[in-house]
């Protein structure tokens, strides 16, 4: 049964456009990994203000592999230098290489942005099974 991850982002409104710009010029690792099934950037339009980086996979199994690989860490290598550079001296944040101790590692709080980065200022990680799903003549 496949499985849903889904990282919710807290952007302000003024760094809408820096975090859409990362996301564009994403490594492209994820299309990779084993068990991957499908990747998609939610921009909000009404009722929320919560982008979410939509992800699903094969197995639980498959997501754990992918969040603790080399290809995370890739895909997510620019996100923590710039957290780094943008951070203010001495707050720990990593000096390049991705810091995925989980969303709330040192120096790199929420996610998707962290201290001192420009483009979001928290995220969370949400998980779901896939109960039923259906697609254009696959019945
Ligand atoms: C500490 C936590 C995280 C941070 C700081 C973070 C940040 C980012 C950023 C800014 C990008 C855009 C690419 C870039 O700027 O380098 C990105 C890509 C991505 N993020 Fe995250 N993210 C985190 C955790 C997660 C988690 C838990 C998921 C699981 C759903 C996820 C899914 C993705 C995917 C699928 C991509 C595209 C990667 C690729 O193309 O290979 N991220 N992340």
């Amino acid at each position: 049964m496949s499985v849903v991850k889904i990282n919710a982002l807290t952007v302000p409104a003024e760094t809408r456009p820096a975090l859409e710009q990362r996301f564009a010029g994403r490594a492209g690792m994820v299309e990779q990994a084993d068990g991957f099934e499908w990747f998609e950037l939610l921009r909000p339009i009404e009722g929320t203000d919560t982008y979410l980086v939509y992800t699903r996979w094969r197995s639980e199994e498959d997501f754990q592999k992918w969040q603790s690989s080399q290809a995370f860490e890739e895909g997510h290598r620019r996100a923590a230098a710039e957290a780094a550079v943008n951070a203010p001296a001495g707050s720990g944040a990593p000096a390049g290489g991705a810091d995925h101790g989980g969303a709330g590692g040192p120096g790199y709080p929420g996610g998707h942005g962290g201290a001192g980065a420009p483009a979001a200022t928290g995220a969370t990680l949400w998980s779901f099974e896939v109960v039923q799903s259906a697609a254009p003549g696959s019945d």
